[in-house]
């Protein structure tokens, strides 16, 4: 058990002195908004929040925490959905907001270099503008950061055909707690140089370092899309569907699934204009085909019209117009904040090999007549990325409390028979970690703690997080 120390008078002097008067925040009022992020309704709240400048500021007051075991919980825009940003052991909030740059983009080489407290569709927007793409795509794209979306390799719709954001990030700045400073890697397409210390950041949610640039790579943005919305009579038709269309060659840049109660919660909510959803359709597919050949999409549309007549379809809706694309996809993007609205819950993002999607819905629903709750599912099919949103409703607040987890732990060791994982995209964090056990065995969880210790020998980073 690590013995932390607390945030003292001697303390508040060292980072006033670094950081300034406007540099920290001490008033109970002004922390409140980083005490939760956006897991269920946590609230921890820290004993300081410093809000460092830039990386020398950053490294100094790192050191000193890590020379007083003070706990330090790095935060961005605290739109995660695993409990990451909370101070769980209180400590100091180091937030990075004032790392809002997008210091370089290099049209030659496709590649840009941003700061952690970018907002993901700030960079998706400038480097659009250029003609070029940054696919990761988060539901909160409007609002996280892209130190988040690190921290947590985050994934989002486009995710299926372009890859999670793993898959773009080239090079890390890192600051370790001993204040020491390097990049992970190097800016290239390729990297066998040893152990990859950029891939081991990715993902590792704050637990080893303090990231301070990113070095990601673009693609030129694809001219066309078609997207489509496809009502099926059966639940677990609708998830057959997913696997086949792939099987059958289509390549769709986003293919995502809502169950009935998703969209009918999503409609109350928003209110989706000129859009009234069919009312016999247990779940629907959002299918969106993208690339620079328009004939080429157009095809892979009609092939998707004729695989589904496989199954039970209501009316297909295809999106006429860039509004009515922009609609259906505000629709799916607001699922989630919109089932949240609806009760208390536990969200759990669920994936498996995407063949088995049918299997891990049942399973779910059967879990849930065990257990007596409600669970509202969606989320990324195509990746077999499945959301299920479990609410609280009238429960009793001892169910919630005890039985739930047994519930929870049914479903992981259900989606671990099935060939998957506990998250696909939202990672272990805080709410996640009484879990992990059920994945990975008491050899890998004392490695990935050894890896820890090697990084952050007093474990001052993110403390409470991964790991029971
Ligand atoms: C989504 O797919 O909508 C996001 O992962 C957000 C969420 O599930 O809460
Ligand atoms: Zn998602």
């Amino acid at each position: 058990m690590n013995n932390y120390s607390a945030v003292e008078p001697p303390d508040i002097s060292i980072f006033k002195h670094v950081l300034g008067e406007d540099g920290m925040l001490l008033k109970q009022e002004e922390m409140l908004g980083y005490a939760s992020d956006a897991t269920e309704d946590f609230v921890f709240m820290p004993e300081i929040v410093l809000i460092p400048s830039d990386e020398s500021q950053l490294a100094t007051v790192l050191k000193h925490c890590n020379q007083r075991h003070i706990p330090v919980t790095v935060r961005g825009a605290g739109t995660g959905l695993s409990g990451g940003a909370l101070p769980v052991m209180g400590g100091v909030i180091l937030s990075m907001e004032k790392f809002n740059r997008i210091l370089e983009i290099d049209t030659n080489n496709l590649q840009a270099t941003v700061e952690p407290g970018v907002i993901n569709e700030f960079l998706q927007q400038t480097v659009q503008e250029l003609g070029l793409f940054y696919p990761p795509d988060p539901a909160s794209k409007g609002s996280c950061f892209l130190g988040g979306n690190v921290a947590l390799s985050s994934g989002g719709p486009r995710a299926l055909k372009y890859g999670t954001t793993r898959d773009y990030i080239l090079n890390l700045k890192v600051v370790l707690p001993d204040g020491e400073i390097f990049w992970t890697g190097a800016n290239t397409l390729k990297y066998s140089t040893g152990y990859n210390l950029t891939h081991l950041m990715i993902g590792s949610e704050g637990t080893l370092a303090v990231i301070t640039q990113i070095r990601v790579k673009l693609i030129p943005y694809p001219m066309f899309r078609q997207v489509m919305l496809v009502p099926f009579k059966k639940i677990r038709q609708a998830c057959e569907a997913v696997s086949l269309l792939f099987r059958k060659g289509l390549n769709p840049s986003a293919l995502e699934f809502m169950e009935k109660d998703a969209i009918d919660l999503t409609c109350a909510y928003i209110g989706v204009e000129g859009f009234s959803p069919d009312a016999e359709a247990e779940a629907q597919l959002l299918i969106e085909f993208d690339g620079n050949n328009l004939e080429h999409i157009l095809q892979e549309l009609e092939k998707t019209y004729d695989l589904l007549t496989a199954f039970e379809t209501g009316e297909i809706l295809l999106a006429q117009d860039e509004s009515d694309k922009n609609r259906l996809w505000k629709l799916r993007r607001s699922v989630a904040e919109a089932v949240r609205a609806s009760s208390v819950y536990k969200e759990e993002d669920t994936v498996v090999p995407r063949a088995q999607l049918p299997e891990l819905i049942e399973g779910v629903k059967e879990i849930g007549r065990k257990y007596g709750f409600r669970s509202v599912c969606y989320g990324h099919a195509g990746d077999g990325n499945l959301h299920i949103n479990i609410l609280k409703g009238s429960l009793s607040d001892d169910f919630w409390e005890h039985e739930i987890h047994d519930a929870i732990a049914e479903i992981f060791i259900l989606c671990k028979n099935l060939g998957g994982t506990i998250s696909g995209e939202h990672g272990i964090g805080y709410v996640q970690k009484r879990y992990m056990h059920l994945v990975q065995s008491p050899a890998q969880l004392e490695l990935m703690k050894a890896i820890k210790k090697v990084f952050d020998p007093n474990e001052i980073l993110n403390p409470g997080k991964i790991f029971c």
